[in-house]
């Protein structure tokens, strides 16, 4: 007799609820999240506004020195792409001495005035990796108030206490590392959201002082500062007096990676301590590939480097003669920090209707009354374009008031009491 089997209808997946959320996390979303979208965002979301069509000005990249797609890069990845498949797909703590990765790693440590170093999966990677094996309960880390996230995830994740000094302010870095001791200072080179340069010159020495190990992000000037693109240690010969540089290659490196030096007597102890190295997969061959001949590529944009230098004065130097407070900064990343999120919420649109394209940064990446569009210059930016945007700014002037944000008031303030 033949048996006839019943098919297996499944329930369509569209059809499946999702099991419901405990009632401490819906509470959560409601009051930390929720809540202001529908009220501060009017019901729509801060950060995606409108798409931008093929003739909109894009300043919401990171892509420096507009390397993405260069053509000896391609090149490189597609050769690559071909032996990926003769590699074996492992954790970095597995990789051995003829790995091309360590070829990639000697060659950027020594164009940093380093030994050597760890590519990682990301440039977030790289600093929580760092920070949580060289730090630990009895080492504090001393962060800039603007020091990028990771960092200070690093530091949560080593259980080091944190503590906060005041944005560029060596002086106050000094008193607190005289109150609670040595430990490792960080800082960005180039801060990622106003654009402000480091006096790394005064840090390094204060931390020298107080007998601290240091870590210099250079995520936004390695490929756009220094000779070849080497970054600010190399520029301004500190590269022997830092302990350790870390970068996202995800910037004028256009790739998807980050990196860390480190002394070579270091790197077995790391690879077991740095859990982002130890417990999360390498890059895969035609990424390192790519990676190397992006190396070589920005060691020869200086004329890109120039470019970017002259549009990042020139629409500084714009921008501010039509009364936006852009003097937070000095370089190619530049903020209009509008204040609230409602406020940000109307620039942004006023700034996408005509075609400009920024990145709206809010809390958790500023503080909630520091919400901005950042606005990040590359080197293809044409004359035209940068007209266009000067051209909408001045027209948007007397809607969004810049001279009103509260950023140009403290500062309006600050300069009548130093007066
Ligand atoms: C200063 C700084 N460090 C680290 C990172 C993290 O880099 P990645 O995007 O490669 O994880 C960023 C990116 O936002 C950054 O701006």
């Amino acid at each position: 007799m033949q048996t006839i089997e019943k098919p297996i209808i499944s329930e369509p997946v569209a059809h499946r609820p999702d099991p419901a959320m405990s009632d401490r996390l819906a509470q959560r979303i409601q009051s930390e999240f929720t809540d202001r979208w529908n009220k501060l965002w009017s019901g729509r979301s801060l950060v995606h506004g409108r798409n931008p069509g093929p003739n909109a000005v894009r300043l919401n990249g990171n892509d420096y020195l507009s390397l993405a797609g260069h053509p000896e890069i391609v090149r490189a990845q597609t050769e690559a792409l071909k032996h990926d498949a003769d590699f074996v797909i492992q954790s970095s703590a597995f990789l051995l001495g003829q790995h091309p990765v360590r070829n990639l790693e000697r060659d950027l440590a020594g164009w940093l005035g380093k030994e050597d170093g760890l590519i990682c999966q990301s440039g977030y990677a790289a600093n929580l990796g760092l920070l949580q094996a060289v730090a630990d309960e009895k080492t504090p880390i001393y962060l800039d108030t603007l020091a990028h996230m990771s960092m200070w995830e690093g530091a949560r994740s080593a259980r080091a206490p944190a503590y906060a000094f005041r944005h560029n302010d060596a002086a106050h870095l000094g008193r607190m590392m005289a109150r609670h001791g040595p430990g490792i200072v960080a800082v960005d080179s180039v801060y990622s959201t106003t654009g402000a340069l480091c006096p790394l010159a005064d840090i390094v020495e204060v931390a020298q002082a107080h007998g601290s190990m240091i870590l210099v992000d250079e995520s936004h000037s390695l490929g756009t500062h220094g000779p070849g693109g080497a970054g600010l240690c190399v520029e301004l010969g500190l590269s022997r007096h830092v302990h350790f540089i870390s970068a996202s290659l995800a910037k004028a490196f256009a790739g998807r990676a980050g990196y860390f030096t480190l002394p070579p007597s270091m790197r077995n102890y790391m690879l077991t301590a740095s859990f982002p190295n130890t417990f999360s997969s390498c890059l895969l061959p035609h990424e390192i590939a790519g990676l190397s001949a992006t190396l070589d590529v920005i060691k020869k944009s200086d004329v890109e480097r120039e470019r970017l230098m002259q549009i990042s004065r020139r629409l500084r130097k714009n921008l501010s003669a039509m009364g936006y407070p852009v003097h937070q900064g000095t370089e190619q990343i530049i903020a209009l920090e509008s204040g609230g999120e409602p406020a940000t919420l109307v620039l942004r649109d006023l700034l996408e209707e005509r075609g400009v394209f920024g990145a709206v940064f809010c809390a958790p990446a500023t503080s909630r009354n520091r919400t901005m569009v950042r606005l990040t210059l590359t080197s293809s930016l044409t004359d035209a374009e940068i007209e266009h945007v000067e051209k909408v700014a001045l027209e948007i002037a007397p809607m969004v008031q810049p001279q009103q944000w509260p950023i140009a008031r403290r500062h309006q303030t600050q300069h009548t009491c130093e007066a």
